[in-house]
């Protein structure tokens, strides 16, 4: 079930080549907002890393992975983008979904029958609630939230007890984070929303939610999008989003501990560092 949606955009997997149109040369950088950022792969040969989360402390970056081509099974993996340490995470059954709470330094993760935190000393998940849940997505800002598969509830999990979002009683949600003003963005099959929590007036961003494979906040709380083909900043101000990128085949989208883009694509991890002393222009 879950494999259809990831696959329904995957079917043609591309080498992402970056041209530099002037001269037809190739450029290894990609450029943002006129600046020159590296191509630093994290891992590569992983199928489809989705749900990329970062733990600020460790600058490590947690995501979950198609474990065969065609079936449901996934599995909760990391990469700590410092020391380049790689490893599956132990004792969770379907690792899918994963979050952090950056205060505590807890990662907390949602697979198939529940949720669990990581025990960073045994690294193994230990199961803590929803149990015989499918979990769906997570997000953690004060209180963990997740939603659930495949009827697309909202709930909050608080003190080891699973309730409905209140705001969000009557409406699925898919993708869902909350922004450093309170913002609950999320998706669900009609489009992508923005709801100030406390109230049950949804704001539309996008309609149709189709393409948006992630949805994150960077390191000051603010929301961006990836799709299939690039990677957006949510503005607030004109209700749009607004391309920073353009990439092929997009799956996963999170920030690092000094803001630098994380994403990953169909078959590996990367991390995009901008360099001032470089350009695409390959005059020099
Ligand atoms: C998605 O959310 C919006 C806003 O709350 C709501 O109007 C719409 O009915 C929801 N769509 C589905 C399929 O639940
Ligand atoms: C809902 O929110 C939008 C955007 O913030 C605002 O323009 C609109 O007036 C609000 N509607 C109600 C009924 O509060």
């Amino acid at each position: 079930m879950r494999i259809l949606l990831l696959l329904a955009n995957a079917l043609i997997i591309r080498a992402a080549v970056i041209e530099n149109n002037e001269k037809g040369k190739k450029c290894e950088g990609i450029v943002i907002d006129e600046i020159y950022h590296e191509v630093e792969i994290l891992k590569t040969d992983i199928d489809r890393p989705y749900l990329l989360t970062v733990d600020y402390s460790t600058n490590t970056v947690y995501f979950s992975y198609s474990v065969n081509k065609d079936d449901d099974i996934f599995k909760t993996a990391y990469v700590n983008m410092n020391t380049k340490e790689y490893a599956e995470l132990k004792g969770i059954n379907n690792g899918f979904a994963q979050t952090v709470d950056q205060k505590n330094h807890e990662i907390y993760i949602g697979g198939s029958s529940g949720l669990y935190k990581y025990n960073h000393k045994t690294k193994t998940g230990e199961h803590i609630g929803a149990k015989g849940s499918d979990i769906w997505n997570i997000y953690f800002k004060d209180i963990l939230y997740y939603s659930t598969f495949p009827n697309q509830f909202l709930y909050t999990f608080v003190n080891g007890e699973s309730n409905r979002f209140k705001d969000l009683e009557d409406t699925k949600v898919d993708l869902f984070v909350i922004d450093n003003e309170d913002t609950m963005f999320f998706t669900n099959a009609t489009g992508l929303f923005g709801l100030q929590k406390g109230s049950q007036n949804a704001t539309l961003y996008k309609e149709s939610s189709e393409g948006i494979r992630g949805l994150t906040t960077d390191i000051n709380g603010n929301v961006y999008t990836c799709t299939a083909d690039g990677i957006f900043k949510v503005d607030k101000s004109s209700l749009t989003l607004e391309k920073v990128v353009d990439i092929d085949d997009a799956f996963g989208l999170a920030f690092d501990n000094e803001n630098n883009i994380v994403y990953s694509d169909a078959t590996k991890l990367v991390r995009l560092k901008p360099n001032k002393y470089k350009s695409c222009d390959l005059k020099n």
